[in-house]
């Protein structure tokens, strides 16, 4: 048991990191909708229509209170050992600042692109054909889409605007379900993939609890790939695969945990089944699947109206089919057993095992062939 005063340093030191994190992003956030306004003003009656909805929208203050439980969960999770007070790998004062410029600077562009529906930029002589036609566009109306050394560096500023500063704290919520998995195991001779790693911001999460433990991010952007390994470097056993999580190059029941975060939703629904057949080969008999992405259909009533005017404000063509996606019978369809399902802040969290090798049925196909909705 920790004594009293060394959980007042661990509070004090958790809300040094993240207060002034929550600031700055929030910030950035109250900024971009001054700019908003001040864009929608100028051009007058030939201003895009605002993003509309009738179902409910939670109000500022609900949206605070709970970022903060969001927050008092995490800091539950440190004081209770599940991981170390984390930290977030900002980068220096300097680099924040570099890429809050970033971030700035492609607003009018995204501003133009979101006014013309421009949504395939990406889609040039270069690109064609080297990626999957669904993954060549510009997802968030963002310069660069996927593909470019800017937007990997653009990213992690507008995922954490976007999440007003809840991001990292989100992605950390998969890691009691993974401890929770790796109980009691060396983690030396365990292995986790992370799909769609991106800009590696979870696996540097999961490398904060287990510095050993063998861990691959996969994901189908170079330049993201790139961005990660840079980022990651401090860590060794990690390695990372420039691929399609639809086809993972790696051995039948070879991971023990697959973990994917904000994949989903990007998805077109054929996709997204032959990801989930995918995770559920590659993982080893009692191994787990843990997927963090939006809220979806009837999570919250609350949060209904942020559902249906998120892909009116960003280009995402996938997001609607992804809300009303039941990932339990498609990870049934799979031979995945649904462990729990928790609502984290505006996203949630889908656990699923695969069973141990005598608890499986005989003769049961690993088969994600569930009609596409
Ligand atoms: C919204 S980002 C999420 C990144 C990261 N997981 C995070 O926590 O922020 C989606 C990522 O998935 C990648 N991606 C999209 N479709 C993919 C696919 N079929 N196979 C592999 N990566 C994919 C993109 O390149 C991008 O890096």
């Amino acid at each position: 048991m920790a004594s009293p005063l060394s959980r007042l340093v661990t509070r004090v030191a958790y809300g040094a990191r993240q207060m002034p994190r929550v600031a700055w992003f929030v910030g950035h956030s109250l900024a971009l909708r001054r700019l908003s306004e001040v864009a929608r003003r100028q051009e007058g009656r030939k201003a895009r229509r605002r993003p509309r909805t009738d179902l409910p929208v939670p109000e500022r203050n609900q949206i605070y209170a709970d970022m903060a439980a969001l927050f008092l969960e995490d800091l539950a999770n440190v004081e209770a050992g599940v991981y170390p007070l984390p930290i977030d790998h900002d980068g220096s004062f300097a680099t924040m600042l570099h890429r809050s410029r970033l971030f700035f600077e492609d607003l009018p562009a995204i501003h133009e692109r979101r006014k013309r529906r421009s949504k395939t930029e990406v889609l040039t002589e270069n690109t064609r054909g080297k990626r999957p036609r669904y993954y060549l566009q510009n997802f968030h109306f963002q310069s660069g889409g996927w593909m470019t050394n800017d937007s990997a560096e653009r990213y992690d500023t507008q995922v954490e605007v976007l999440f007003n500063g809840t991001a990292n704290a989100i992605r950390r919520q998969a890691l009691p379900q993974l401890r929770e998995a790796f109980a009691g195991r060396d983690q030396r001779k365990l292995k986790i993939l992370d799909l769609g790693c991106g800009t590696g911001r979870f696996l540097d999460s999961v490398k904060q609890v287990w510095p050993r433990l063998p861990t691959i991010g996969l994901d189908m952007s170079e330049a993201y790939i790139r961005h990660a390994k840079r980022e990651l470097k401090r860590w060794s056993r990690i390695s990372f695969i420039v691929g399609k999580a639809e086809a993972i190059p790696l051995p039948d029941n070879s991971q023990d945990a697959v973990s994917s975060i904000f994949l989903f939703h990007e998805l077109p629904p054929k996709i997204r089944r032959k990801v989930l057949s995918e995770c559920a080969r590659v993982l080893k008999p009692s191994g787990r699947l843990v997927l963090i992405d939006s809220l979806q259909r009837g999570d919250r009533p609350d949060y209904e109206g942020m559902l249906e005017l998120f892909p009116q404000s960003y280009h995402e063509p996938y997001y609607e089919s992804y809300t009303s996606e039941d990932f339990c019978a498609l990870t049934a369809a799979c031979g995945l057993t649904h462990i729990r399902t928790v609502n984290v802040f505006i996203s949630k969290m889908m656990v699923f095992d695969k069973p141990a090798r005598d608890e499986r049925p005989a003769n049961r196909r690993v088969d994600a062939s569930v009609a596409t909705s």
